[in-house]
């Protein structure tokens, strides 16, 4: 039931291309626009919504956070992303007009359920994000966008993460088409693009030998760090998290601006650091800076493994690994952009000889908090 491949895992990152086009499939019509009629949330309610949460754990929090920026700049509501084992303990402000948007693989974990329950008692209206028919959260949800990964066997989320974010950018531009904003144009545009960025993420999986071979290549170290800004930012903490649940190796994502904040400490002869590249279009300001924080690190000795787009040049004299991605709307990168991460991690648990479906101490549904 492998398909073939040693693990789950390395089944279920090939898949992703497909699980990401299942999610897309029915929801845009031949206009070009959205259609989520099974959210069953009218339009009238969500052009009354005055602030979204998110609310998640691990890897779907880090969905979360990308979330956050997509609904915020598409549709300019407020939004925040809280993890859900701390959501419900801090008095969180809450009413009728706000949209608590729940994600969860299993639809069982206990921290995201107790959040739903919380949020619906004070009023809230709550989206789930799922991808378990008929599981716990999507029941107790106001309303359901079900993720089409399929099922997830192997611990680590990763074809889950892939169709999370698709969902999010589905909530996010469906959000701005009820309401009507001034990224119309936008919208519309990226809803196109949407229909090739499975292509995209098989492009990615094509190339990923040279990845699996640095990550051979590193298994005896203790530490990586991973770097990254704006929508990078989760990315860099999801490929941390895939190494230390993977790999049982210290890891640590941080938002680049941070790094002269204290983390730049860390660095040292030799140690790797991921860095997760903005698009040169786009957000070229954010581009710029991270080349010259990758300056930096470098200049320090660090053993820089640089993820960027390609036709980027500005990178290729500071990075000693160059991975190459293609070039997608900026907001949409993480679907490109974690993918060698996964492989990455898997990859180095292999080398580490961990099990890589199992890790230690993990279970792939949560349901104590
Ligand atoms: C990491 C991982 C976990 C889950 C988290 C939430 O690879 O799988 O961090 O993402 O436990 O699980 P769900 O999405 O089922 O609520």
């Amino acid at each position: 039931e492998k398909g073939g491949y040693d693990y789950f895992m390395l089944k279920e990152i090939a898949e992703q291309p497909k699980a990401v086009a299942d999610t897309l499939l029915g929801r845009i019509d031949a206009s070009g626009s959205l259609t989520l009629d099974e959210v069953r949330i009218p339009a009238s309610v969500l052009r009354e919504v005055d602030k979204v949460v998110l609310v998640a754990c691990g890897t779907a929090y880090h969905a979360g956070m990308i979330a956050k920026l997509a609904i915020e700049h598409w549709t300019r509501i407020p939004c925040e992303t809280e993890l859900a084992s701390e959501f419900r303990y801090r008095d969180p402000i809450l009413d009728q007009r706000t949209l608590v948007i729940a994600i969860s693989q299993s639809g069982e974990t206990m921290d995201t359920l107790m959040a739903v329950r919380h949020a619906r008692e004070q009023g809230a209206k709550v989206l789930a994000i799922c991808n378990t028919n008929g599981s716990t959260i999507p029941r107790e949800s106001d309303a359901v966008l079900y993720t089409h990964a399929g099922p997830e066997v192997a611990v680590a989320s990763t074809k889950a993460f892939l169709t999370q974010l698709v969902a999010c950018y589905l909530v996010a531009l469906y959000l701005g088409q009820v309401r009507g904003t001034k990224w119309g144009d936008e919208i519309r545009a990226v809803i196109r693009e949407l229909s090739d960025i499975a292509a995209a993420v098989d492009t990615v999986l094509e190339t990923m030998e040279p990845v699996r071979a640095l990550a051979r290549s590193l298994a005896e170290k203790n530490t990586v760090l991973f770097l990254g800004r704006h929508v990078g930012y989760p990315v860099a903490l999801e490929g941390a998290l895939k190494l230390k649940e993977l790999a049982y190796m210290h890891a640590e994502g941080f938002a680049a601006g941070e790094l002269k904040h204290g983390p730049i400490a860390l660095i040292e002869k030799d140690l790797p650091v991921v860095v997760v590249v903005p698009s040169p279009r786009g957000r070229s300001v954010l581009h710029d800076k991270i080349v010259s924080n990758i300056q930096e690190i470098r200049a320090r000795g660090a053993r820089t493994i640089v993820i960027a787009e390609e036709g980027d040049e500005a990178v290729v004299p500071y990075a000693d690994h160059l991975i190459r991605i293609p070039a997608t709307p900026t907001l949409l990168q993480p679907l490109v952009a974690t993918v060698p991460l996964q492989v990455f991690a898997c990859e180095l648990a292999t080398a580490r000889g961990n099990e890589v479906d199992q890790p230690r101490n993990l279970a792939k549904s949560v349901t104590v908090e």
